[in-house]
């Protein structure tokens, strides 16, 4: 999708932010935060639902878990999906394209896949049985300083990090690195998808540019989404392709992703082809 706030500004200005203040979101910037949130769209056609929980719901919600990861937060929003093909990335997608406006408009946001009372959120967002709840986040404006156990999360999972083009982006194949020159208008796309928010900062975009056009690929850790009934790198994805979607808008370059255009080019161990953009 296309919009209207400039994508290298939001990217840059966005990071998990875990310790919120006290200070309310202006009712003004709420009401464009929800017009924002019910003009979501995907390319990949699936259905994302939106959950907000705030003000007097938000009171009962106040016992509801974080495991100490996330303070001060007075809303959350999260989103809902039927599991079916691609509905994890389309997820991904939206999901992202709103975190990255409300950066636009200097509000913090933190998506968190493992970290929340997943039952306790369910139960006060009013969560459809049956529906799949991946995500949530918490929004408001970022307290002042961090809290210790997010300055020390952010350590562990070394978050103010991201890895090197050569490890992601390739050319015809995959032992073969693509340089930022070499890419061409594809470099500006590229460097914000690298730029972007993964779970655990593990970054499983893997991107071959073959013809001009780019092929997504997970590079799935093994192992790393058992706890969850679904790949939750498949919304890693899905971030990489708004990313790199609105990237390509924002200057004009004409594409469009299909899932059925797999090069069949050698894959490396536990590597999953996604998704392909493809050139107009
Ligand atoms: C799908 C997804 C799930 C995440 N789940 C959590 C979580 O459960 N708890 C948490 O504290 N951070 C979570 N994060 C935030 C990442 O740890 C964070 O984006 C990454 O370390 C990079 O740091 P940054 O967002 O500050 O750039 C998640 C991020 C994504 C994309």
């Amino acid at each position: 999708m296309k919009v209207d706030f400039n994508i290298e500004d939001a990217v840059r200005k966005r990071y998990s932010v875990r310790n919120y203040d006290d200070r309310e979101i202006e009712a003004e910037k709420r009401d464009m935060i929800e017009a924002f949130i019910s003009g979501l769209d995907n390319p990949f056609g699936k259905n994302i639902n939106f959950h907000y929980l705030d003000g007097n719901d938000m009171k009962d919600a106040e016992k509801l878990g974080t495991y100490g990861v996330i303070k001060g937060a007075r809303q959350y929003i999260g989103t809902t999906i039927k599991l079916e093909e691609m509905a994890l990335e389309a997820l991904g997608y939206e999901f992202e394209v709103m975190i990255l406006y409300l950066a636009h408009l200097g509000i913090g946001t933190c998506w968190l896949g493992g970290t929340f009372d997943r039952k306790g959120f369910a139960e006060a967002m009013k969560v459809n049985e049956g529906d799949l709840f991946p995500v949530i986040t918490p929004y408001g404006y970022a307290a002042g300083k961090k809290h210790i156990k997010e300055m020390a999360m952010r350590k562990v999972i070394k978050a103010d990090q991201r890895k090197p083009w050569k490890d992601m982006f390739f050319k015809g194949d995959f032992s073969t690195p693509l340089t930022e020159e070499e890419a061409g208008d594809l470099a500006f796309p590229l460097e914000m998808v690298r730029l972007g928010p993964s779970a655990s900062n593990k970054q499983p975009w893997r991107i071959v540019v073959l013809d001009g056009e780019a092929h997504f690929y997970e590079d799935r850790e093994p192992g790393y989404s058992d706890r969850f009934p679904y790949d939750i790198q498949r919304v890693d994805m899905g971030i990489a392709a708004a990313h790199f979607d609105l990237s390509v808008q924002e200057k004009g370059i004409k594409g469009y992703f299909d899932s059925k255009s797999d090069p069949g080019i050698a894959l490396p161990e536990n590597m999953e082809y996604v998704i392909s953009w493809i050139r107009e």
